[in-house]
């Protein structure tokens, strides 16, 4: 059966499209999209009025969990989360047990997305075996299994000669090295050092332990000429150094989180321990900072950097905790504050969430144009609701914005022109037979 979403605002950032259209779905294949398309008896029609219309959203960050920590999230759980979120495609991190360092973890990911996945999943390698830092990962092996990335995420690279050699091999292979920076011997504590960890008493991290990494990567990255990615970027003096750096470095791209213009440090100081995460949340200074670069176009992308955890792992003492955000769910709605905020229109938003990351990463997604693939999705930007974690489709409940009110929600995805999620309150018209 085809599909056929009716009335939408179709926003397609890459093809700075922005008008009131239909979108004749057929196979996986978007068929058409014109004015009034007639209905056929063969098509099942989505009334989208009042509603857009958009390309599916691309995470170049989440944490799925699997193989290892399927007690946390599972591809199957966490793809779930991903499609219900609006994301249609997610890259996942390394971090896994084992560490996808190697072949045949990567060819487990892919062959579990493929049969238990509801979204693309898209794996990123480590850069050094075991994330340890001593020795290069299966760079190239992985390339041929499948990797769209590399990071060591959780960790920098601490030897530098070991990261040029990295971004070599990555150039090499043509795929960009996403960088996690934080220097560990600066970042000894669990918030972020300033005023409310002074009062907290909770030990602290400076925002020069990722300023400090952010210019070595970037110094390393420009000297080889390697495309690279800074990833949840959280401080204001990162921004600075990414902006003065684009400049003459096109090649370099960075993300921020949600959580990094919707929180700041004062979240801490009610020692929920998931406010607790890796970068952590900065100073007033430092969000409007973030909101800044992502206006100016210094941050390209908005990540989740989904990071679920099992509820005993958060229902400990702050410094014990783990760090993280389940993030897939809020992503979008969070997001939206920005247009409201006046810091992007929604066009600008959309095209952090769809066709920059899928240049980042070189996948032929994040448009909605005739002869497509179909990942798309049709989303309220109106619509108020309150953040219920019992609800998530992730394992993960560790969200600080439980119980927030938020504006601007996912109605249905399509992955591959089939309808993965749908939700309840969408009104679906079906023709009438005969
Ligand atoms: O908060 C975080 N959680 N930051 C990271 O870098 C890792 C992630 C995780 O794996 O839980």
């Amino acid at each position: 059966m085809k599909i056929l979403i009716k009335n939408g605002r179709l926003i397609d950032p890459g093809s700075d499209t922005d008008s009131v259209l239909d979108v004749l779905i057929s196979g996986n294949l978007i068929e058409s999209i014109d004015r009034d398309i007639p209905a056929t008896n063969d098509v099942e029609i989505i009334d989208a009025k009042g509603l857009v219309v958009s390309p599916g959203l691309i995470d170049v960050h989440v944490h799925l969990r699997e193989p290892g920590f399927e007690y946390k999230e599972t591809i199957k759980s966490g793809t779930a989360a991903a499609a219900k979120g609006g994301f249609t495609s997610v890259v996942c991190m390394a971090n896994t047990d084992p560490v996808n360092d190697n072949k045949s973890v990567t060819d487990y990911i892919l062959q579990k997305a493929r049969t238990e996945g509801t979204a693309r999943v898209f794996p990123c390698g480590a850069i050094t075996k075991g994330l340890k830092g001593q020795e290069l990962a299966e760079i190239g092996e992985m390339v041929e299994a499948g990797i769209t990335a590399i990071s060591d995420d959780g960790f920098s690279v601490k030897n530098a000669g070991l990261f040029l050699k990295a971004l070599e091999y990555a150039k090499k292979f043509g795929i960009p090295t996403i960088s996690h920076c934080e220097d560990k011997e600066l970042a000894q504590g669990f918030v972020h050092e300033g005023r409310a960890s002074l009062l907290s008493g909770l030990d602290a991290s400076p925002s020069i332990a990722e300023e400090c990494v952010v210019f070595r990567d970037i110094a390393v990255a420009r000297y080889v000429r390697s495309p690279l990615h800074i990833t949840h970027v959280s401080a204001g003096g990162s921004v600075d150094i990414i902006r003065q750096a684009k400049a003459g470095f096109p090649l370099l791209t960075a993300d921020t989180c949600p959580h990094y213009f919707s929180l700041t440090d004062e979240a801490t100081l009610t020692y929920d321990t998931n406010t607790k995460v890796n970068p952590p949340l900065r100073s007033k200074d430092d969000v409007e900072a973030i909101k800044q670069g992502l206006g100016d176009g210094t941050i390209d992308i908005i990540a989740t950097d989904h990071a679920p955890h099992e509820f005993g792992s958060k229902n400990v003492e702050f410094d014990l905790a783990s760090f993280g955000i389940s993030g897939l769910e809020t992503a979008l709605a969070l997001s939206l504050a920005l247009v409201r905020d006046g810091v992007l229109d929604l066009k600008g938003l959309l095209a952090k969430m769809t066709i920059n990351p899928a240049r980042l990463l070189g996948i032929p997604y994040g448009q909605v144009a005739a002869g497509r693939i179909a990942d798309l999705i049709v989303f309220d930007p109106h619509i108020e609701w309150v953040v219920d974690t019992a609800v998530f489709r992730s394992k993960g409940r560790n969200s600080p914005f439980q119980g927030w009110s938020l504006t601007g929600r996912n109605m249905l995805t399509i992955v591959d022109g089939r309808i993965v999620y749908r939700d309840p309150i969408l009104p679906q018209y079906l023709p009438a037979s005969g």
